[in-house]
C-alpha cells in the first residue's frame, strides 16, 4: 500500500485529531476504522524501514532513505544485511551486504556501473546475474548475491528470502 493509498484507508477522525483539527464525532465507523496493514504502514511512516518475513519495505520518503531517490546512492542496511543502490531512474538493486572475500560488511563504496569495492582488501564486485560469490568465501570478484528488488513509488519492497 502506498502513502496515497494508507491516507485514503484511514480513518478520517484520526486525520483530522492529527493535524490539531476539532472533530466533529470522536469516533469512526466500522467501514472507516483503520485496517490491519495500518499498524504496518505506521511503523513504515515512522522508522522508514519494515520487515515482515523475508519481505524487507523501505520508504524513500523517510528522511533516512531519501537518498535512495537519487541514481548512485546506496544503503547498507546491516540489520537485515542488504545493500539497497539506486542504480538509475528505473531500477532498484539489492544485493547482500556480506563480503564474498572474508565476509566484512560495513566497508562498501559504490564505484557506479554496478560496481562496489569493500574497502577491507580492495575487492571489486559486481551486482550482475550469475557468478554468485557467496559470502565469505574467499573470493576475490563475482557478483554478490543478488535479492529480488522493486518499488513503486516511493515505496521499495526486496524479497530476501
Ligand atoms: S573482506 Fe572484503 S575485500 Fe576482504
Amino acid at each position: 500500500m502506498n502513502r496515497e493509498d494508507f491516507n485514503k484507508s484511514m480513518c478520517s477522525a484520526f486525520i483530522l485529531s492529527a493535524l490539531g483539527l476539532p472533530l466533529l464525532s470522536t469516533s469512526c465507523s466500522k467501514s472507516e476504522e483503520i485496517p490491519g496493514s495500518g499498524e504496518f504502514d505506521e511503523i513504515l511512516l515512522e522508522q522508514g524501514i519494515k520487515r515482515e518475513g523475508n519481505t524487507l519495505t523501505i520508504s524513500m520518503d523517510h528522511s533516512k532513505f531519501q537518498e535512495l531517490k537519487t541514481p548512485g546512492n546506496f544503503i547498507n542496511d546491516l540489520e537485515n544485511g542488504v545493500l539497497v543502490l539506486r542504480k538509475d531512474a528505473e531500477s532498484i538493486i539489492a544485493v547482500s551486504n556480506c563480503c564474498p572475500h572474508q565476509g566484512s560488511r560495513s566497508r562498501w563504496q559504490y564505484l557506479g556501473e554496478g560496481k562496489f569495492l569493500c574497502t577491507n582488501h580492495g575487492n571489486r564486485f559486481d551486482t550482475g546475474e550469475g557468478n554468485t560469490a557467496a559470502c565469505n568465501s574467499n573470493r576475490t570478484s563475482g557478483n554478490l548475491k543478488q535479492y529480488p528488488a522493486s518499488f513503486e513509488e516511493a515505496v521499495i519492497t526486496i524479497d530476501l528470502s
